[in-house]
């Protein structure tokens, strides 16, 4: 039976942090799902629009060499929902999530991967800032 890892993020202004957890989510099973949330719910979920649009997201995760399938996460409730619907047999999430997503350990493995130091999408904005 087919491993289905999925994760979910916004992944905007695509940085090596998010390359990290992608690879290593997608060495946790044979199929690498990634839920990638639409503009709305970034602004619902960070205060801000994205840099890039959902549109341009989805097509640079699509793009990579370690994900298999991408899907727009319209809203933060519905995690279950997408878990079942892609049989996923891992939810992969960043650390700064830990124990957050334990509710899910019913249905699949949750497991919670450590971010790559001193690098995020508001990181690399204010760099880019200054
Ligand atoms: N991530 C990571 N290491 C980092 C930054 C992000 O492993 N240095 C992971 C997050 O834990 C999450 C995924 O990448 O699982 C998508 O994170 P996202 O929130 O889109 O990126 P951030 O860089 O954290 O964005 P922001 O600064 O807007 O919070």
């Amino acid at each position: 039976m087919t491993n289905t890892v999925l994760t979910f993020g916004t992944f905007d202004v695509f940085h090596v942090g998010h390359l990290r957890i992608l690879e290593r989510a997608r060495g946790l099973g044979d199929r690498l799902i990634v839920g990638v949330s639409t503009d709305r719910l970034n602004i619902f979920k960070k205060g801000r629009p994205p840099v890039f649009s959902e549109r341009e997201r989805v097509d640079i995760i699509k793009a990579l060499r370690c994900v298999d399938g991408v899907f727009l996460e319209e809203s933060l409730e519905l995690k279950r929902h997408y878990l079942l619907q892609h049989s996923a047999a891992v939810l992969a999430m960043g650390s700064d999530w830990a124990g957050r997503f334990d509710e899910f350990n019913d249905i699949c493995r949750v497991v919670y991967l450590e971010r790559t130091p001193a690098i995020s999408t508001t990181a690399v904005i204010e760099k880019i800032r200054l």
